[in-house]
């Protein structure tokens, strides 16, 4: 059985998150890094490509010429992971569907809603796997969460809360020379969210994975907090759920002391369940008339979904790289079912093109709803 060969568009020196995708694709060992435009300037592509030790004819000076020639490649790459700012997505994921490749792509999907609806049909011409890649969802007590909420256990979902804040961006760290706030507080970049598509739609995400109900509108108040900034960088959020249930979802990076504080809450008529990202392997879940429950990651008890997200016994703390190293699992058993035939393969725990719309959708709904400070249909 050989490893899928991916490629990678983004991930060049000083990046952030093309690297954490090299390492979590490499993690079990399904995957390995074959080729790559890592960069805009190709100089900086071909030092990165020696620091992932890529042959130097698979380092490519761009992404086209990447999409051109690797099919011609002995061994040639089975997928593209598209890691650069949000507004060259659209192009890279379409432009690799095209050339045939399937496509993994980091979130936003897309700069626009009309890109990812664009998108959309361009995936179902292809009949290639896209997956994008919601981090958080490949947290095994994401996944429990997700089988309780499902189960019933917890009754109907009577309310939600969830948080995402971070004070990275409490002052204008863009002037100062740092690419990562340059890019995301740059609409010309980042698209027309700031803080709403960078991580309100992660938090989002969560909310629909997790409870299997979608957001069905939203009253949102965006606000540039950093004084001059062009994008929103604070968002306070009032969900209505598909099934009537209301939400509160707060995204702000201008909170200061917050490092990466997600953290979601479900309210059900029967219990209730809370985790923290930044302490990922605990779940705990309230019941009005018992002790309230902590589930641990790695334990026996936990369901199907969760054992097969651990790879170390209870204890042995596992985290960011190996939540996204599930998902690269999770795809790259998906890729080997469509190598054997099974053209309809998909994955219950990966998030695909439809995710991709529905994040778009949040996105561009919230900040309308902002705008025009009134309740906006999400569906
Ligand atoms: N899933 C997550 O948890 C998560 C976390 C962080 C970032 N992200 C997403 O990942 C993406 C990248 O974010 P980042 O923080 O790593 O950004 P970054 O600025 O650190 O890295 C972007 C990389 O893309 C490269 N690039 C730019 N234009 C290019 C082009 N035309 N061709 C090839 N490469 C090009 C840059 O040189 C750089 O190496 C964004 O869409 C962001 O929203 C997701």
């Amino acid at each position: 059985m050989r490893r899928c060969r991916m490629a990678m568009v983004g991930g060049g020196p000083g990046s952030f998150i093309g690297p954490v995708h090299v390492m979590a694709a490499q993690l079990d060992g399904d995957i390995e890094l074959v080729a790559g435009a890592f960069s805009s300037r190709p100089e900086k592509s071909a030092e990165a490509g020696r620091n992932y030790r890529i042959a130097p004819e698979r380092t490519y000076r761009n992404y086209p010429e990447m999409l051109a020639r690797e099919p011609l490649q002995p061994g040639g790459a089975d997928f593209v992971a598209i890691v650069t700012p949000n507004v060259l997505h659209f192009d890279a994921a379409r432009d690799a569907l095209r050339a045939g490749f399937h496509v993994v792509s980091d979130k936003p999907a897309t700069a626009t809603l009309r890109e990812a609806v664009a998108l959309r049909d361009e995936v179902n011409r292809s009949r290639k796997l896209y997956v994008l890649t919601h981090t958080y969802t490949g947290y095994p007590l994401v996944r429990e969460a997700r089988d309780i909420c499902r189960s019933g256990a917890i009754g109907d979902i009577r309310k939600v809360v969830v948080e995402y804040t971070q004070g990275w961006l409490s002052e204008r760290l863009e002037l100062s020379g740092n690419r990562q706030a340059a890019w995301r507080t740059d609409p010309a970049r980042a698209g027309a969210g700031g803080c709403i598509g960078d991580i309100g739609v992660h938090a989002f995400n969560l909310v629909e994975y997790v409870t299997a109900q979608n957001v069905a509108a939203v009253s949102a108040v965006l606000s540039c907090i950093a004084p001059g900034r062009a994008l929103d960088d604070d968002c306070n959020v009032l969900l209505r759920l598909g099934n009537g249930a209301p939400g509160v979802l707060h995204a702000s990076q201008i909170a200061i002391g917050e490092r990466n504080r997600l953290e979601l809450r479900v309210y059900g008529s029967k219990g209730s369940i809370g985790w923290k990202q930044e302490e990922p392997n605990r779940l705990t879940v309230h019941w009005p008339d018992r002790p309230t429950e902590t589930r641990h990651a790695g334990c026996g008890y936990l369901g199907g979904s969760a054992r097969q997200a651990t790879r170390l016994p209870a204890g042995h703390p596992e985290g960011y790289i190996e939540a996204f190293a599930n998902i690269y699992r999770d795809f790259a058993g998906l890729l080997r079912r469509r190598g054997e035939g099974d053209e309809q393969a998909w994955s219950d725990t990966l998030c695909g093109i439809e995710a991709a719309v529905r994040g778009m959708t949040f996105i561009e709904r919230a900040i309308e709803s902002s705008a025009r400070s009134a309740w906006v249909q999400v569906d």
